[in-house]
């Protein structure tokens, strides 16, 4: 079944007070369901700020961004929220994982956010987990788990929900080169089994090039590469 979803940036700038240029400029870009999407750029050229936008979590100072032809700067705070839930996932450079709470609890959490029985809640965690490598540590706490490990759990805290799109902001970029492809490559498995679509913000060439169009991010502008 073909999911019904796509985001489109129409001529979106980005500028923040205090600086001269803006970081994104009269900027275009159109995600269909499960694409796979890198934004290669420097450090600063404006990745973190493009995802961010993407997600509605900060407003172009001009142009739209579309959710389903929907354009979410109308929306309330409320509703933005809402739909991100319902649409969205992160992952992070850092793991952000509750460090007082398990491997299988930090994945329920988006669930429990959301209801849902605890049994049902519980499975589909262990779902995600297993998919990932690590039904062997669902109890193990934050700091008893490697880094790749942590990460591991970060990606299936974003995939539990079933979201129509991860945004991954550097996701591997506290890895070394070796456990960053593998807990990429699981990443994508994972991705491709759920139709999920993904933007990777990343400097690793070799990690962008798995995905299926390319971008780099330079003086505001995306350039197909
Ligand atoms: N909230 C903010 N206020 C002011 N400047 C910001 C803010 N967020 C990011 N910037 C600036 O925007 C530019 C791009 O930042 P960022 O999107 O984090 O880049 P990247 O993720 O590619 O490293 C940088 O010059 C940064 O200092
Ligand atoms: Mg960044």
């Amino acid at each position: 079944m073909n999911k019904i979803f796509k985001i489109n940036l129409k001529n979106v700038t980005k500028r923040f007070d205090g600086l001269d240029t803006p970081v994104l400029k009269n900027l275009s870009l159109n995600i269909n369901a499960s694409e796979k999407i890198a934004i290669l750029g420097s450090s600063g050229s404006g990745k973190s700020t493009l995802l961010h936008i993407i997600a509605g979590l900060d407003s172009p100072t001009e142009g739209k961004v579309l959710l389903n032809e929907a354009d979410i700067g109308s929306l309330s705070e409320n509703n933005k929220s809402r739909l991100r839930n319902q649409h969205i996932g992160f992952v992070y450079q850092s793991h952000h994982l509750l460090r007082d709470f398990s491997a299988i609890e930090n994945v329920m959490m988006p669930l429990i956010v959301r209801r849902g029985g605890y049994l049902k809640n519980f499975n589909q965690a262990k779902k995600i987990l297993k998919k990932l490598g690590l039904d062997k540590r669902l109890n193990h706490f934050p700091h008893q788990l490697s880094g790749g490990e942590r990460q591991r759990v970060a990606i299936a805290r974003a995939m539990v929900t079933l979201p129509d799109i991860i945004l991954a902001d550097e996701p591997t970029g506290n890895l070394d080169h070796k456990n960053a492809n593998l807990v990429f490559e699981s990443f994508l498995e994972l991705a491709d089994e759920f139709k999920t679509a993904i933007v990777l913000a990343t400097h690793d060439l070799s990690l962008a090039r798995r995905m299926k169009k390319n971008y780099h991010l330079t003086s505001g502008k995306l350039k197909s590469s």
